[in-house]
């Protein structure tokens, strides 16, 4: 598929476009299409390379617009976690690979008989119950960001784990980490690619879901470990990892550089003003973290959670 420019706007189209007059209600004209009988063309469409659909409120009196909507909604349109699309099955073999590091993790600290594992297994249970929300807002743009992002703290977390084991003479746990580290860089360059082509096709889009994520700050996915507000557990692990330099605000300034000269942020041009001014925002946001970094104060005790002495 050949993709050109939509006029000024800096959007990159499909050249061909599907026009969705035809589908939407046959109340309002009896050769129009209803959302079951459209799928199979949408789906065609969307596997040639086609993200170029029009459509008008006119059209079936706004049915076509939700019927627009419905079918572009997700890659997965039919709902089927068993499917075959590229992008459900990458999503099958990425989670199955985080819950086989929590495993191989879970049995480690076992085994090592130095943790508490109820209080663990407490945890774990929170941990699913309570969920947690990336804050993307359902936006893929911003879905990535957050992504590309926190893979890569998750392997600099285990790499930094890694030595540590190095240092302490744990050579089990260090091959642990080093292993889960490496999956990690994979995950991570999977999404930051992702994003990289974003950053091409939809530049102004991109950079503006980029600022977004950045001032609602990533958060790990472990948040919601535990019930309490003040001094959570995760909290605590935070003061931890900061503390044995494990994961640092060093590490937070040094992640948004890295992403920033990744997705060549400053030398983007012909922007639209709302993305120029994302631009500077981002160009300047690393430099602000290590500031902060800089003056940050860790506790001289903080109470490890789960460690039996
Ligand atoms: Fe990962």
């Amino acid at each position: 598929m050949q993709y050109v420019n939509l006029g000024k706007t800096g959007l990159k189209v499909s050249r061909l476009c599907l026009g969705m007059m035809t589908y939407g209600a046959k109340k309002w004209r009896e050769w129009v299409l209803e959302e079951n009988e459209a799928k199979p063309f949408v789906k065609r469409a969307l596997d040639a390379g086609i993200n170029f659909f029009d459509t008008a409120d006119v059209y079936s009196l706004g049915e076509s617009e939700k019927v627009t909507g419905n079918l572009l909604k997700g890659m997965n349109t039919d709902g089927n976690m068993a499917s075959d699309n590229g992008w459900v099955r990458w999503s099958r073999s990425w989670t199955a690979e985080e819950n086989r590091h929590g495993d191989l993790l879970n049995k480690y600290l076992y085994l090592s008989g130095r943790a508490d594992m109820k209080k663990v297994e407490i945890t774990i249970h929170h941990l699913i119950t309570n969920g947690f929300d990336a804050k993307v807002e359902q936006d893929p743009y911003q879905a990535m960001i957050y992504t590309s992002f926190q893979e890569r703290a998750t392997k600099i977390a285990h790499v930094n784990t890694g030595k540590l084991a190095d240092k302490a003479g744990d050579d089990v746990l260090s091959r642990i980490c080093k292993t889960i580290a490496g999956d990690e860089a994979r995950h991570e360059s999977a999404y930051k690619s992702f994003m990289s082509k974003i950053f091409e096709v939809d530049p102004n889009g991109a950079i503006l879901a980029f600022e977004k994520m950045m001032k609602k700050k990533i958060t790990m996915p472990a948040l919601l470990m535990d019930e309490e507000k003040k001094d959570s557990l995760f909290n605590r692990f935070s003061l931890i990892t900061e503390k044995m330099g494990i994961y640092t605000t060093f590490d937070y300034a040094n992640i948004i550089n890295h992403l920033t000269d990744k997705w060549k942020i400053a030398g983007i041009t012909g922007l639209k003003d709302y993305a120029a001014k994302a631009q500077e925002y981002l160009c300047t946001l690393a430099d602000r973290y290590r500031r902060i970094a800089e003056r940050a104060t860790v506790p001289a005790a903080v109470n490890p959670v789960w460690v039996r002495y």
